[in-house]
């Protein structure tokens, strides 16, 4: 596992990609750490820091996608670059890299996709085929395309207004693409991130299909390293009476085979 570090970081960049979602990227030299490993970043004026998984990664700095969702994210949108904050980093279990002869299959919904695209730089150095599915409320709302584009073997997108792509969710998306490539001679991976509902879809269907499945759970987290109980979830315990036992998703996850999952 990888060293986890609190350090200060500098703001180099703080952009707005859409109506409610922006980027920032920080300084930070040569943190290593595997994709799906979130990083905890204050917010000036704030007690709780926010868990955000990184998009990208170089030896210099890094960036992640966020969300306006409440006082936290809209006070991280007004900073300017130059501004210092605090990161602990890298936290929680990541995404696996699949065997080389592998096909990977990473399927994003929503505020989950820019997480995808560090998953996908990785696929790509490995020189392991993957396909990208990037479910959106409609086309202005997708994000990390050029990205996920670049890093894919082939790029689906689908929007839940019909205006580009395949009209309806990444589920069709993924029924739709394994229609495709069902001929395909190597073992078929898939990895997701999204929104609690879309996860449970995708397990569904990987489990109908046999195929293994890592979901990326994005709780809402306090403390961010397993001591406040604040982001369980159920995996399956058949030596429980009740059948499941809480997880920790910050501490145990946030990624997780769907097989352990308790819907
Ligand atoms: Fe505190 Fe997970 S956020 S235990």
């Amino acid at each position: 596992m990888t060293q986890k570090q609190d350090f200060t970081s500098t703001i180099i960049s703080n952009r707005k990609l859409t109506a409610n979602f922006y980027e920032m990227e920080l300084e930070a030299k040569r943190i290593v750490f595997n994709a799906g490993e979130f990083f905890q970043i204050s917010v000036p004026g704030h007690t709780l820091r926010r868990p955000f998984a990184p998009s990208f990664s170089d030896r210099n700095s890094f960036r992640f996608t966020y969300q306006l969702v409440g006082e936290g994210t809209e006070d991280l949108s007004k900073l300017l670059p130059g501004t210092k904050l605090q990161v602990i980093a890298p936290l929680g279990h990541g995404f696996t890299l699949p065997p080389k002869n592998s096909t990977a299959i990473l399927i994003g919904g929503g505020c989950g996709t820019p997480s995808l695209a560090l998953l996908a730089s990785r696929l790509q150095a490995e020189n392991i085929t993957t396909y990208t599915i990037i479910g959106a409320r409609s086309s202005c709302s997708v994000l990390e395309r050029e990205t996920l584009s670049r890093y894919s073997n082939k790029l689906i997108i689908t929007t839940d207004d019909g205006s580009e792509g395949l009209h309806g969710n990444s589920v069709e998306g993924l029924k739709s693409l394994l229609k495709e490539i069902t001929a395909t001679d190597t073992e078929l991976r898939i990895f997701a991130c999204g929104p609690v509902p879309m996860l449970k879809g995708l397990s569904t269907l990987a489990k109908n299909k046999g195929i293994k499945a890592e979901l990326s759970f994005e709780e809402r987290m306090a403390c961010g390293f397993g001591a406040c109980m604040g982001c369980v979830i159920k995996l399956v315990c058949p030596d429980n009476p009740e059948g499941y036992i809480y997880k920790r998703v910050c501490h145990d996850g946030p990624v997780f085979d769907s097989r352990e999952i308790y819907w």
